[in-house]
């Protein structure tokens, strides 16, 4: 899991940023022309989900620090990354990624401290009951909290924790300790660090639906049991022919707000299929601004973050054969349309 090469890379780019003592950024590229400031203008953070192995490309750089005011990193402070084994974690990815927000005035989202993929292999051997699993549970929420307190801005403290079809997902966690595996995570954050904004994230859940309707229950119990929780994350990876009203995603948006909590658009992304006609990336540009515009305007959205910078380099390509150009930048860090749509957008 460790890349030497990606390791090598980074500390070569930071120690002559540090030398420099400029941010890594350059000059916005490509026509790019920084949506960050014109989005603070209207108290929106926007964040982009960052792949490591990209962070020694000054091109990716510029864009991410030029465009965006948070990251969050893609998969390197999971589970199998930060605390592969029992005895140890591994700081440099997150160290390195926070080193880059702070040198370019941006924050970090931390993700994601429990979820039911990517959790390091010695776990499962571990958690031999529910007692031996909320310890393991704590232990890795305090101890990852703590070493970026104060620095970490936002933690998805549970990932996906709500089952697609019913009740909640028959994870290894929710086998061994049912419900209180959340609510110690919560808690156990919280004590590391009382200014982290902690958040419960997941998908499908964006719009009102038999899912959110779960999430929304779990979370209304938490908040009844006094857990400490500030916030959901809706991750948004739609499907540019099924996307979800956005009336809906209004409404959701709305009645998680009306509980004291702060609802972020966590991991947006908007896949279609096919080649990239000027009609389907009309179109993906249309369904970016109309989530950008409920996000302007629902109450109690402080950020949007998109899951991934480039088409380039994201997650769908695997993830969903045949689909693809999902994010907001072509493959070169060019802008497409629903980059000019969310540019307009954030102009007005
Ligand atoms: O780094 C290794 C590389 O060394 C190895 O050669 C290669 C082939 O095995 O795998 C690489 O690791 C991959 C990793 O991404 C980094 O690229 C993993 O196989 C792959 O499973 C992992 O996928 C990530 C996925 O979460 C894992 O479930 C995606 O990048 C990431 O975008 C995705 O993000 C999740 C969010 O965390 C939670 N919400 C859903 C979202 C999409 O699944």
């Amino acid at each position: 899991m460790k890349n030497i090469a990606a390791r090598i890379r980074w500390c070569l780019a930071v120690a002559l940023a540090a030398a420099l003592a400029f941010p890594i950024a350059a000059e916005p590229n490509d026509g790019l022309q920084g949506l960050r400031a014109y989005a603070a203008k209207k108290g929106l953070d926007l964040g982009v989900a960052v792949n490591f192995k990209q962070m020694g490309n000054a091109r990716y750089t510029a864009a991410v620090a030029g465009e965006f005011s948070y990251i969050t990193p893609e998969n390197e402070m999971k589970w199998e990354y930060i605390h592969s084994l029992p005895e140890g974690y591994d700081w440099f990815f997150g160290d390195s990624l926070l080193a880059f927000a702070q040198a370019n005035g941006m924050k970090l989202r931390g993700h994601a401290l429990v979820w039911h993929s990517q959790v390091a292999r010695w776990v499962q051997d571990a958690a031999v009951d529910k007692e031996s699993l909320l310890k393991i549970v704590r232990d890795h929420c305090s101890t990852i909290v703590a070493h970026y307190r104060g620095k970490v801005a936002k933690w998805d403290v549970a990932n996906e924790v709500v089952d697609d079809k019913e009740g909640l997902r028959q994870s290894l966690f929710y086998l061994k300790a049912g419900t209180d595996f959340i609510d110690e995570a919560f808690k156990a954050a919280r004590a590391a660090d009382p200014a982290a904004l902690l958040y419960i994230n997941d998908y499908s859940v964006e719009d009102i639906c038999p899912k959110s309707d779960r999430l929304y229950a779990l979370v209304k119990g938490m908040l009844a049991r006094g857990v400490p929780i500030d916030g959901v994350g809706l991750q948004s990876h739609w499907d540019l022919d099924a996307l979800p009203s956005m009336a809906s995603v209004r409404a959701n948006i709305e009645r998680f707000a009306a509980l004291g909590l702060k609802v972020d658009i966590t991991e947006l992304d908007i896949r279609f299929k096919g080649p990239a006609s000027d009609e389907r990336l009309a179109a993906q540009a249309a369904a970016y601004a109309e989530v950008l515009k409920v996000a302007l305007t629902a109450k109690g959205v402080s950020s949007v973050t998109v899951w991934g910078l480039d088409d380039g380099h994201s997650w769908i390509r695997n993830a969903f054969p045949g689909y693809a150009n999902a994010t907001l930048l072509d493959k070169s860090y060019a802008p497409k349309p629903a980059y000019r749509a969310w540019l307009e957008l954030l102009k007005q």
